[in-house]
């Protein structure tokens, strides 16, 4: 017999607002960590080059929490040009906007709007690309959500988005096998949401496609993330990871701080460097593809 529950929709969209909710402080804490140029931007460099924003283009980032990669998008399409910057959290956009107000962008327009991707619809044909980084495999549905996008695209537009890969290339999700493994914790359904609900590059790319993609192209980028110590790189889990934070969360405090003495004395160890540092690889599946209109 099954222990598997039904998908829950509506529950499991009311946690990940306040998942993220409760995540943004973190990212505002990390942002240096985060934006250091071994890190994010290097997934963020892929995503552009893929759908190369031109001034006066109109581009659309979905699930943008502070602001990328649109605000790096925005410069590139002064003038004239106009970023959407998307997300469920207005705690993470908040992040977005003060990141907006003090960036020199020129003569650009960016909108902030809060909502749920997987409702969102635009009006047809009028964007030149949709980026997303980080964020297709929160998606309740990535094939019809990825298909009203692209409805969104003018002919000829570009979807560029990426999505992490498996445990084994994820550095910073390490310590998802201890916490499962301490707490007897069964891996999640296969079929569900979550950080490596796209981590098989494969099925990303039939995801894009089922959506009505053509030129379907998959690489890989890679975020390196760099603290002096491996306490320090557990602190950075705890404040910014809600799909690990989420796996204690109904742990006493005892056993959650016990958890993340063992995260902090076994997760990091192989990638501790001779000066003490620990750097975290995280590798990145990247898709890009064309509106065939
Ligand atoms: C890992 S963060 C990525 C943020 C940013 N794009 C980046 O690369 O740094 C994931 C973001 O996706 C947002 N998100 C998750 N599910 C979403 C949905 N259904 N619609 C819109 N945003 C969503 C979260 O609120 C969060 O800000």
């Amino acid at each position: 017999m099954s222990t598997q529950t039904a998908f829950d929709e509506h529950a499991y969209k009311t946690d990940l607002r306040r998942e993220w909710r409760e995540a943004a402080p973190g990212w505002q804490r990390w942002l240096e960590v985060l934006e250091a140029d071994s890190a994010m931007p290097q997934l963020g460099r892929w995503l552009l080059e893929a759908v190369q924003p031109q001034p006066g283009d109109r581009i659309l980032d979905v699930g943008t929490g502070y602001g990328e990669p649109g605000l790096t998008a925005a410069s590139a399409v002064a003038p004239g040009g106009h970023v959407t910057l998307q997300d469920l959290s207005g705690e993470m956009l908040a992040l977005a906007h003060d990141r907006t107000a003090r960036a020199a962008l020129g003569d650009v327009e960016v909108d902030i709007v809060e909502g749920d991707a997987d409702e969102l619809t635009l009006p047809d044909g009028r964007l030149d690309a949709v980026i997303s980084r980080s964020m297709l495999m929160y998606l309740a549905d990535p094939a019809a959500t990825l298909t009203r996008l692209r409805a969104g695209l003018r002919r000829g537009g570009r979807l560029a988005a990426s999505t992490w890969s498996g445990p084994e290339e994820v550095t910073m999700a390490s310590p998802v096998a201890i916490i499962r493994r301490l707490l007897d914790l069964a891996p999640p359904p296969a079929d569900r949401p979550g950080l490596f609900a796209l981590s098989d590059p494969q099925r990303l790319r039939e995801v894009v496609t089922a959506a009505g993609f053509t030129e379907v192209e998959v690489g890989t980028a890679t975020a390196v993330f760099e603290f002096d110590s491996p306490a320090e790189a557990t602190r950075f889990m705890r404040d910014c990871a809600p799909p690990v934070t989420a796996l204690l969360e109904h742990e006493p405090t005892e056993v959650r701080e016990r958890v993340w003495q063992r995260v902090t004395d076994e997760a990091w160890e192989p990638y501790v460097g001779d000066d003490g540092r620990v750097r975290l690889p995280n590798l990145a599946h990247c898709v890009a593809a064309t509106n065939p209109g």
